[in-house]
């Protein structure tokens, strides 16, 4: 017979430290294995506050960050970013690059991604990383966008997503998933 009770936290957890769990449980260490779950590897402690802050006040969708991120106090939230900027890059994933990857890369340079992504999309700080980032989540964030569901702090992406059509988008995310 099984007797499992709720899961016991060590006593003196508190804050962050009492959620990490569940921070792991669906985004892994760096590496998501979770769909339409980003990786957090690789990104910058500033974008990963604002980005807790935005689903806290509701400013961002997504119906797990915000029931997460109510309970927690800001400085719940400065650690929680501490420890995503802690997580290694993802590795290049096994997936395929895309057929045609030269025509991925002229419609990134086309619509300049890597003016602020950066020249590799390793992102910066209020950037995020694009690099080796899921490509079911890239897709869905560039949908998001183009939806205007995710507005971003600035509208930047609004518009860069608009002019891109869905095969466009397809492109992309496989292209920036897999880069070598
Ligand atoms: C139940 C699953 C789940 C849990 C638990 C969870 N997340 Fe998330 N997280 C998501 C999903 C899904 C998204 C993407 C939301 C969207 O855009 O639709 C996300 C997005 C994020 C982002 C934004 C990443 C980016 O690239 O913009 C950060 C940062 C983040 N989570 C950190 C955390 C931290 C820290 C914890 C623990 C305190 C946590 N998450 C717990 C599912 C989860
Ligand atoms: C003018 C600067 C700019 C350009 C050009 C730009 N981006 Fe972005 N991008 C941003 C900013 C800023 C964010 C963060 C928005 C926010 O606050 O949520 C972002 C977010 C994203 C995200 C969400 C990532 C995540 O982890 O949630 C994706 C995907 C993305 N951009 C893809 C692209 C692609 C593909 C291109 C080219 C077609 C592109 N971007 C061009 C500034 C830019």
């Amino acid at each position: 017979m099984l007797l499992l009770g709720p899961v016991q936290h060590a006593s003196a957890q508190e804050g962050f430290e009492a959620v990490q769990e569940q921070c792991v449980a669906c985004h892994g260490t760096g590496v998501s294995a979770t769909e339409d779950v980003p990786s957090l590897g690789g990104i910058d402690a500033y974008y990963a506050l604002l980005q807790l802050v935005a689903f806290r006040s509701g400013n961002r969708a997504g119906d797990a960050m915000q029931a997460l991120t109510a309970e927690m106090s800001d400085n719940d939230l400065r650690a929680a970013a501490a420890w995503v900027a802690s997580l290694a890059p993802p590795p290049v994933p096994e997936a395929p690059p895309p057929a045609d990857a030269s025509a991925a890369e002229g419609l990134a340079q086309e619509h300049r991604c890597n003016t602020c992504h950066g020249a590799d999309y390793r992102g910066g700080k209020q950037i995020p990383p694009l690099r080796n980032q899921r490509e079911d989540y890239l897709r869905k964030a560039l949908l998001d966008f183009s939806t205007e569901k995710r507005l971003g702090s600035r509208a930047a992406m609004v518009e860069v997503a608009q002019a891109l059509s869905d095969a466009e988008i397809d492109l992309l995310a496989r292209y920036l998933a897999t880069l070598p």
